[in-house]
């Protein structure tokens, strides 16, 4: 371990998790590493959850408000959820302990967009931030401190919090250090200057990060693995959408307007845009560049295979054995991959200015064009917006996918008004579900509407939708973007009441087709 801490200041910080998790308080706000399952702090987010637990069993509470840079792991969210030792988290979620407290309304959760973060933070939004947890990969001679496997909001935190505790970790591979760039030119207006990167693989800052010596509180060691769910072996639906793509890109191509090299690429989380990844790898592609928040296994596969020749993102989000790849061949990947903080990889200037190809998951879509990302009928949230917001607002190209239907068939992801707005209709470009692709772009509502019934409803829920949208034409008060407003959330409604969005007549008559 001397060898990744050799700053000789710090080995008199050395102690145990437990030992720096003592300096936690309850009611404190506290500042952690950890974008997705990569580079969040592992030993001292336990240890403090073993005392939230203690306190509660001698009636007392522990609990303290919670800021990462994204969704983290069991060791992070779960294990602090379990104690019940969260009154607020954000800004991103997606572990099923924390998702059952937010749902049950015991803990405050501020979904919002990742690119956001830092500057609400320097503006005082979240208050005084006391402590900081920050896994790393290595402390330098002169303290300046090597980054682990997500960027995420480290900087921020480094530069905000009171106090600092460091989580060095072994397990991480030494080949890290340089593959890192952390640009510390960002400020709040008026004092904002133009970002000078103008493609994923220019450098603008510099491999480290800064901490104040003063600030710093413990050391502690650590040698864990990151932890990320495996990805589903990509199922007919989403070979279907990959596909759909694929062929939209080459019509885009036929048309001129993108060339073979496309526009830098951005993949959200979860197994539809992974398996959209994958599909890529046989598409013929190569030299691609990602301007992207996470780098998954089939992203890591596009590298490996020169599908992709650079990509810039923030974290890893790597299965176990995405993780082992890695880790073996890092001086491969440290020449091909870039890790930012999360103000930069997500920045809407950058965004904008690179012409990124968003490419995102979606709960729901309306026949509009308005994309629900992240609440199951309009209220039990899921995930969270994360980046998605970031890239498709501001993406040359924005497009939202998901099957057709969820849950056996008994939801349809093509409803008459989503339930939640993440995505408005003037964001939202491309549709596409294992049906086919809807390109909005240039439509007004009504064109927009038939097309997106037409190309991605599914079958079952066509007749349904063409029936709700053939009436609201008839019978809206306004004939702009027709809605029959006591009947648009009905399908959710039904879905509450019944678990199916489909109505009894609905589903004899589908049963009968069969
Ligand atoms: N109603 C109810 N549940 C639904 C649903 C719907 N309309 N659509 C999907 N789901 C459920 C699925 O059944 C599945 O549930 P399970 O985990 O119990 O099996 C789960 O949501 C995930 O759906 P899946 O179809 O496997 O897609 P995914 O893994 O690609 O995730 C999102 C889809 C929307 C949840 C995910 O993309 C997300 O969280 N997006 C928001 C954040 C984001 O885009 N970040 C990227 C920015 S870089």
């Amino acid at each position: 371990m001397h060898d990744r801490i050799r700053h000789a200041g710090m080995h008199d910080r050395l102690m145990s998790a437990e030992q720096a998790a003592a300096l936690i308080k309850p009611g404190m706000t506290v500042a952690m590493s950890g974008f997705t399952g990569a580079g969040y702090p592992k030993a001292v987010p336990q240890a403090l959850a073993a005392r939230m637990e203690a306190a509660a069993a001698t009636g007392d509470q522990f609990r303290i408000k919670v800021l990462t840079g994204a969704s983290t792991a069991p060791e992070l969210d779960g294990a602090l959820a379990k104690a019940n030792g969260m009154e607020l988290r954000l800004p991103y979620q997606s572990d099923p302990a924390l998702r059952e407290r937010i749902n049950n309304g015991e803990i405050d959760y501020v979904d919002m967009h990742l690119s956001h973060v830092a500057q609400h933070t320097w503006s005082g939004f979240f208050g005084n931030i006391d402590l900081a947890v920050i896994e790393v990969a290595g402390i330098l001679e002169d303290g300046r401190l090597i980054p682990s496997s997500s960027v995420g909001n480290n900087k921020t935190w480094l530069e905000q919090a009171d106090h600092i505790i460091l989580e060095v970790n072994a397990f991480q591979p030494a080949g890290l250090e340089g593959m890192h760039d952390i640009y510390y030119g960002t400020a709040l207006p008026p004092h904002r200057k133009p970002i000078p990167l103008t493609a994923p693989d220019e450098r603008i800052g510099e491999p480290y990060l800064h901490v104040d010596p003063a600030k710093l509180l413990a050391v502690v060691t650590t040698d864990a693995p990151d932890r990320n769910s495996p990805f589903s072996a990509p199922d007919e639906a989403s070979r279907q959408i990959a596909g759909h793509l694929l062929d939209f890109f080459d019509h885009e191509i036929k048309r001129g307007r993108l060339t073979k090299t496309l526009l830098p690429l951005q993949s959200g989380v979860g197994n539809i845009a992974n398996a959209v990844l994958a599909a890529l790898s046989e598409g013929g592609y190569e030299g691609l560049t990602a301007y992207t928040e996470v780098i998954q296994d089939g992203m890591l596969n596009l590298i490996r295979n020169g599908v992709i020749k650079m990509a810039s993102a923030t974290s890893f989000s790597l299965s176990a054995a995405g993780v082992k790849e890695f880790n073996e061949n890092v001086d491969f990947y440290r020449t091909r991959i870039l890790l930012r903080t999360q103000e930069i990889s997500n920045h809407p200037e950058l965004i904008r200015r690179l012409g990124v190809i968003a490419m995102n998951g979606m709960i729901e879509a309306d026949i509009y064009g308005n994309v629900n990302s992240t609440h199951i009928a309009g209220s039990k949230v899921m995930n969270g917006i994360g980046g998605s917001g970031d890239f498709a607002r501001n993406g040359s190209l924005s497009v939202f996918m998901s099957p057709s239907t969820a849950k056996n068939g008994s939801i349809s992801g093509v409803v008459p008004m989503v339930s939640h707005v993440d995505h408005t209709e003037h964001d939202t470009m491309i549709i596409v579900t294992d049906q086919g692709l809807a390109d909005l772009r240039g439509l007004a509502p009504k064109q927009r509407a038939q097309l997106i019934i037409d190309r991605c409803a599914h079958p079952d829920y066509a007749p349904m939708l063409q029936d709700y949208y053939d009436r609201a034409r008839r019978e809206s008060y306004g004939k702009h973007t027709p809605h029959l407003l006591t009947e648009a959330l009905s399908w959710h409604d039904r879905l509450v009441e019944t678990g199916n969005m489909r109505t009894q007549p609905d589903l004899q008559a589908v049963s009968a087709t069969r």
